[in-house]
């Protein structure tokens, strides 16, 4: 058994398309649906976000994300043994957007599935795929948030087609002797489900139910903005140290105004947040790990530097990841 799991490189997959709010009020304006950049910016942080073409599929984003996941560590497909992907978006009803990852990449070993928590689904494979290395079911695996949401957006509903976008981001993980993820908290909440879903499946060959996503976007406010201080409490706890001692702040990419909320209530400056939801909008289980990238990247986090990563979404689910880099 490893003490501990290191987060050993972290890597993105967006699609090229980008659309900017302008972009979206026209065309949205073209059916006779009023919005505005004005409007999106306001009220959520939102620029533009990055949409997949008709053939795309989260598979597809999630391999490119680990791809450069795994040369940002120096490691290849023979090194992993366990890849996770979070995903409400995935290819098919089965197999598992994980096995067609690993099928993608030529990995030949080790274990592959997929985990649905939404919003949260990220920090949840996460906090499994730790769990599962320092219990020596695994040594390397690749943890991936991927999503093509656009395909279950109603885009005649103004109130949540602006939100979304599609994108894939991943981490690699290895057993290590000195701390990286330092503690992981999960919670769950189903008398909440009906807030956020997509309520809709396959049955019979012919879509039962709603197969878009509907959201009563006041009630995932105020439930999102209550638990991510909660849970970032808990886990910092957990791991012995105080809020004054995180670096950054990664809370999933929603909403800017909640991601302000939840800094200020947990007392971290909005200097110490990483927010790329003005580029990417909500891509659901990708935004914490394409947020990670960004600020891997673009050199802001470094090596040492303690990092809350906090999710929250569908189900009602939500949960935080403190990782030491
Ligand atoms: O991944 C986790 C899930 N999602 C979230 O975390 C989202 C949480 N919720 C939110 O971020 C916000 O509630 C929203 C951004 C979704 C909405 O912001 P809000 O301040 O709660 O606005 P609202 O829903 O109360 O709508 C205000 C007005 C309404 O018009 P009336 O009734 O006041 O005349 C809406 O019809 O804004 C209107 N509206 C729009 N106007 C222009 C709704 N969507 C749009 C739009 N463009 N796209």
């Amino acid at each position: 058994m490893s003490r501990s799991t290191r987060i050993l490189g972290t890597g993105s997959g967006l699609p090229p398309r980008i659309v900017t709010n302008a972009d979206l009020a026209t065309e949205l304006g073209a059916r006779g649906l009023e919005t505005s950049d004005d409007w999106i910016v306001g009220r959520t942080g939102i620029r533009q976000r990055h949409l997949a073409a008709p053939d795309v599929t989260s598979s597809q984003l999630a391999t490119e994300a680990a791809g450069n996941a795994l040369q940002a560590a120096g490691l290849g497909p023979a090194d992993i043994d366990l890849i996770i992907v979070a995903t409400s978006t995935p290819d098919y009803v089965f197999p598992s957007t994980a096995c067609l990852v690993q099928k993608a990449l030529g990995v030949e070993q080790g274990a592959a599935f997929d985990v649905q928590a939404v919003c949260a689904g990220f920090v949840y494979a996460l906090a499994t795929a730790d769990s599962m290395i320092r219990t020596g079911l695994a040594r390397r695996a690749l943890v991936i948030g991927a999503e093509v949401f656009s395909r279950i957006l109603d885009w005649n509903d103004r109130g949540t087609c602006v939100l979304f976008g599609d994108g894939a981001g991943a981490v690699v993980l290895g057993a290590a002797d000195e701390p990286g993820i330092l503690a992981a908290r999960l919670h769950a909440d189903g008398r909440h489900e009906s807030i956020l879903r997509t309520a809709g499946n396959v049955s019979g060959g012919a879509i039962i139910g709603h197969p878009f996503l509907t959201m009563d976007g006041q009630a995932v406010f105020k439930l999102a903005v209550t638990v991510l201080d909660q849970v970032g409490r808990e886990v910092v706890e957990e791991a012995g140290l105080q809020l004054a001692d995180v670096d950054w702040l990664i809370p999933h990419q929603a909403n800017v105004r909640i991601m302000q909320a939840t800094a200020k209530r947990l007392g971290i400056p909005t200097s110490k947040v990483i927010i790329t939801v003005d580029r990417h909008a909500n891509t659901s289980a990708a935004s914490i790990p394409l947020a990670l990238d960004a600020g891997v990247r673009d050199g802001r986090i470094q090596p040492g530097q303690r990092v809350l990563m906090e999710g929250v979404g569908g189900g009602f689910t939500w949960g935080a990841v403190l990782a030491r880099m």
